[in-house]
């Protein structure tokens, strides 16, 4: 496994034929970063990772500084998964002096996570088509998790005609439901204890909808009483929204995704199901 921190190292260790998948991550991997690693290696030639805790899609008064980073532990994980390349740069080899560009996807950044988190969305789109131009990969794995983070860049991958393959997995979860997530190590026991309430939320919204109910409101005020039941938790969102343009929805007359974001004390956790149809998968 080769650990390039310079792009120009990067550029010179791309295999120069053959189809390279590329895994985003900002380290601290977690199962679910290494099971996007193994869909990767199922469908590529090569894997590449890249580590890169992205100041500029953090606001203001959040975690950057305190998100959890572990290189070694990273690398080692890696290895053992047979990750080909890890790129792992400084801030300031992405963001040199003078950087002055900043991508902003429209429309679907203006719900949900890009309406509580404004500049949010514009840090990704930004970093991401960055990653992709260093590390050329023919297709990118991203996490249904953060199913909106992956909306923006397929639609900053369709309008910016990037040569690349987008593929989104499925989330990974504890035993208990909880989605797995480099934040989750922030929750104090009690806090662990209590967070399972997320994923009751989306079952309720689940099984509600498959139940045959149709009215979004509905949906979402079965999400919001499961949370209400924890003292502890403050909701950010719940939406019951259509999977593609993220607009709410009056009525389930389709597939849609129902999220939400919650705070634990000062740790924010996001989680979301499909309501019907299949997972947009590539
Ligand atoms: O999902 C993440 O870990 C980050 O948002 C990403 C895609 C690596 C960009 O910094």
């Amino acid at each position: 496994m080769q650990v390039l921190q310079t792009i120009a190292q990067m550029r010179a260790a791309r295999p120069g034929a053959g189809d390279l998948g590329l895994v985003p991550t900002m380290g601290y991997l977690h199962a679910g970063h290494l099971s996007l690693v193994e869909r990767a290696k199922a469908e590529c030639g090569a894997v590449a990772v890249s580590i890169f805790v992205n100041p500029t899609q953090f606001g203001p008064g959040e975690d950057l500084s305190r998100y959890p980073r572990d290189l070694p532990r990273d690398l080692g994980m890696l290895e053992a998964a047979g990750v080909d390349l890890v790129f792992a740069p400084e801030p300031s080899e992405i963001y040199p002096p003078g950087f002055a560009t900043e991508i902003r996807v429209g429309g679907v950044t203006d719900v949900l996570e890009g309406a509580v988190r404004p500049g949010h969305f514009a840090g990704v789109a930004t970093v991401v088509a960055k990653l992709f131009n260093i590390v050329q990969p023919t297709r990118a794995y991203f996490g249904q998790k953060d199913a909106q983070q992956s909306v923006v860049i397929r639609k900053l991958v369709a309008d910016l005609d990037l040569p690349v393959e987008i593929v989104v997995a499925p989330t990974v979860r504890e035993a208990d439901g909880l989605a797995l997530s480099s934040r989750n190590s922030y929750l104090t026991p009690e806090q662990r204890a209590a967070a399972p309430a997320i994923f009751r939320a989306l079952t309720a919204a689940r099984v509600l909808f498959e139940g045959g109910e149709r009215d979004a409101e509905a949906v979402r005020q079965a999400m919001r009483a499961t949370i209400a039941a924890e003292p502890d938790m403050r909701i950010d969102y719940v939406s019951v929204a259509d999977p593609e343009t993220l607009r709410e929805l009056s009525t389930v007359d389709r597939a849609a995704l129902a999220s939400m974001a919650v705070r634990l004390g000062a740790t924010r956790l996001i989680d979301n199901l499909l309501l019907g149809g299949e997972a947009a998968g590539r």
